[in-house]
């Protein structure tokens, strides 16, 4: 329902039974019974309130993925909703366009929640971007990735990601879209609960990147490949009308294990299209990178257990003690030994801050590259990388947290509390 300055939804969350992987039932954890859960389309400058009812036999706590919300609606980890309660969350949309996501964070469980189904898309939209000649309506299309174990039964099985063979693409087992040969803006999601992906076009057609975590590049950039950990955002515009009707082109998974298939998706160009979308040469102008005063160090460690500066995670115990308008240098080491071989997800972190996002200064002493273009809230971090990030916190005071978004690094402990005021 709408009042003048407010769009209120009401979302169950609750199991049930969908088809993941063809001609199989799978019981999987949603948002109003889709698998992902329904997108919510928000208007720069328009509130938007939602309802949450935990209808599940477990703790579920909503977070808003990029979302600058006051700490009371960030869906802390232990501020939960109990099965058979509620709660409304308010967002207030004061930010740029960009695709969000809102997913469970309840303390040790969001791992398991999210990788059952608690995730869906919450995309911003203003008037800069709209004014913009990009694709957009049935050209305008987001596509979340993501693992997962179907066993043969149908159960979705939580289990470490290198037993998750399955590549769903919007709560499907590699699907097929037909397009028309033009250009399309693809909004492009890591959802995985605990792994990388590497995404490529199978015939070497380069992507054109016009969005990161926190929306518009201030240019597109060509990028032959994408390599997102778990909870980053890439936007990208790519153009079928290079391919014949009848053709196909896959999207792949260069990052997948030499015992799964790498295909994710598969494009077939099944029709001719009139198409006035364009990618400017100059898509927006991003606010100037912070000149950190406060320097901070991180090191994130997955042996002997998942910690931050040594310590894993403890709700009661202050951080990071910040101020609204602090501008800071944040130096975060993952201190892991590149491995002899794949399987190597569990070496990777992904770091992300709530409320605020960053920029990305250096990866290992090296100004930032493509990889790390535009506003930031999730970086990836190989082993033995070190990423040099700069943030202004804010907008509001409160409590909130930074963490590994390999969620199942972050319900070990992989999270530090900030607490800015
Ligand atoms: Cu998407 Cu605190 O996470
Ligand atoms: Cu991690």
């Amino acid at each position: 329902s709408r009042s003048a300055t407010t769009d209120v939804y009401e979302m169950r969350m609750r199991e049930a039974d969908v088809e993941i992987v063809k001609g199989l039932t799978s019981r999987v954890r949603t948002f109003d019974g889709t698998f992902p859960g329904p997108t919510i389309k928000a208007c720069h400058g328009r509130a938007v309130e939602v309802r949450q009812y935990n209808d599940l036999t477990v703790n579920a706590a909503v977070h808003l993925h990029g979302g600058e919300v006051h700490s009371e609606h960030d869906g802390l980890p232990m501020d939960v909703i109990e099965p058979g309660g509620n709660r409304t969350y308010h967002y207030p949309n004061k930010q740029r366009a960009a695709s969000l996501w809102y997913h469970d964070h309840a303390h040790h469980l969001e791992a398991e929640n999210v990788y059952k189904g608690l995730h869906g898309l919450y995309l911003i939209s203003d008037a800069e971007e709209k004014k913009l000649p990009l694709p957009r309506g049935a050209f305008d299309v987001p596509l979340v990735i993501r693992d997962a174990r179907v066993e043969s039964d149908g159960t979705l099985r939580y289990t470490r990601p290198s037993d998750c063979p399955h590549m769903l693409v919007n709560g499907k087992e590699r699907p097929y879209f037909k397009v028309a040969a033009r250009k399309y803006r693809l909004r492009l999601y890591n959802a995985c609960a605990n792994r990388y992906i590497r995404l490529r076009l199978a015939d070497g057609t380069p992507f054109t990147q016009i969005a990161s975590d926190g929306g518009l590049l201030e240019r597109p950039v060509q990028r032959d490949e994408l390599l997102m950990l778990g909870g980053e955002r890439v936007e990208v515009v790519v153009d079928f009308s290079r391919y014949a009707v009848g053709q196909s082109v896959v999207l792949e998974n260069t990052g997948a294990l030499p015992t799964e298939r790498p295909e994710v998706l598969r494009f077939d160009i099944d029709r001719r299209s009139t198409d006035n979308s364009e990618v400017p040469a100059r898509l927006s102008t991003l606010p100037p990178v912070p000149r950190g005063t406060v320097e901070r160090d991180f090191e994130l460690r997955t042996f002997p257990a998942m910690t931050i500066n040594g310590v894993s995670y403890d709700p009661d115990r202050v951080d990071v003690a910040t101020t609204v308008g602090s501008s800071e240098i944040w130096t975060i080491r993952n201190v892991e030994a590149p491995p002899a071989a794949p399987p190597d997800f569990h070496l990777y972190h992904s770091f992300h801050t709530h409320l605020t996002y960053f920029r990305v200064l250096e990866r290992n002493g090296k100004p930032a590259g493509v990889q790390d273009s535009g506003l930031k809230d999730t970086v990836c971090l190989g082993p033995g990388e070190t990423v040099k990030i700069a943030m202004t916190w804010g907008p509001y005071a409160g409590q909130y947290l930074y963490h590994c978004h390999q969620l199942g690094h972050s319900s070990g402990g992989q999270m530090g509390r900030i607490d800015i005021n």
